[in-house]
């Protein structure tokens, strides 16, 4: 399930980030393209931006995939409780259009940790934080500096039990609004969330330098 709903506010672009083009392709179809390669994938289900649903099945077909396109939600997470709802399988891998670095390989990675343990309730790529991270009051003063070997940048794609992922918004219904992953609902209803690390490279587009990093390890990756 592909999270594309956004509005893209901090990249100002003057639309929604997953039409946004980078190094030949739009950021929703670079995800679109991985997910295609991965094996195992068996539908995709896509939250685009409500007015332009149309426009994210275009991008769909262009990549060659057969998607279920859904209306995003106000939020991120409801825009994901959305298309939960057209999910069938028993497993699902939520990702964000915002990581269109995310490869075929790294899907399966989690799909594969997540299906080896039955008592695992989810399985996320992160990668380990480089900055020394330190959590501050909203005056700015700092109250805590975690050991930095045990921080870890939360990415998507993260793969999880469809009920284990469903009943976990259901039990918090007004924190849809609050929370940035997924994840984060799972670990409060007791779920056990294992990390696997991945690049950093696999980045989250948010402000125009993000685009132009992923511009350069998009055009790096395919050799042009
Ligand atoms: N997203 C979504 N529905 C929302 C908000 C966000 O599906 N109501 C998706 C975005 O499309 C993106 C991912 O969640 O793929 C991560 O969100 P973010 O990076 O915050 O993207 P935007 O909300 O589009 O950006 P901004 O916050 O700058 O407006
Ligand atoms: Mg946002």
């Amino acid at each position: 399930m592909i999270a594309a709903a956004g509005s893209g506010e901090r990249l100002g672009a003057g639309g929604p980030k997953t039409f946004v083009e980078a190094h030949g392709r739009s950021l929703l179809a670079w995800s679109l393209v991985a997910f295609k390669a991965a094996e195992g994938i068996e539908a995709i289900v896509i939250a685009g931006p409500p007015r332009e649903q149309g426009r994210v099945f275009e991008v769909a077909e262009r990549a060659g995939v057969e998607a279920t396109v859904v209306p995003g939600g106000d939020h991120r997470s409801q825009s994901v409780a959305n298309a939960l709802e057209a999910v069938r399988t028993d497993l699902v891998v939520v990702h964000d259009a915002a990581r269109p670095l995310v490869t075929a390989e790294l899907i399966e990675q989690v799909v594969a940790r997540l299906d080896r343990d039955p008592d695992v309730a989810g399985v996320i790529a992160a990668a380990p934080v480089t900055d020394t991270i330190k959590e501050a009051s909203v005056s700015r003063r700092v109250l805590r500096t975690p050991e930095r070997s045990r921080m870890w940048a939360v990415q998507t794609p993260q793969a999880f039990r469809t009920a284990g992922l469903r009943a976990a918004i259901a039990e918090h219904p007004d924190d849809l609004g609050i929370v940035t992953d997924d994840a984060q609902l799972v670990e409060r209803s007791g779920g056990e969330i294992l990390i696997h690390q991945a690049s950093p490279d696999n980045l989250k587009v948010t402000t125009p330098r993000d685009l132009k990093i992923a511009e350069m390890l998009l055009a790096e990756r395919s050799g042009t």
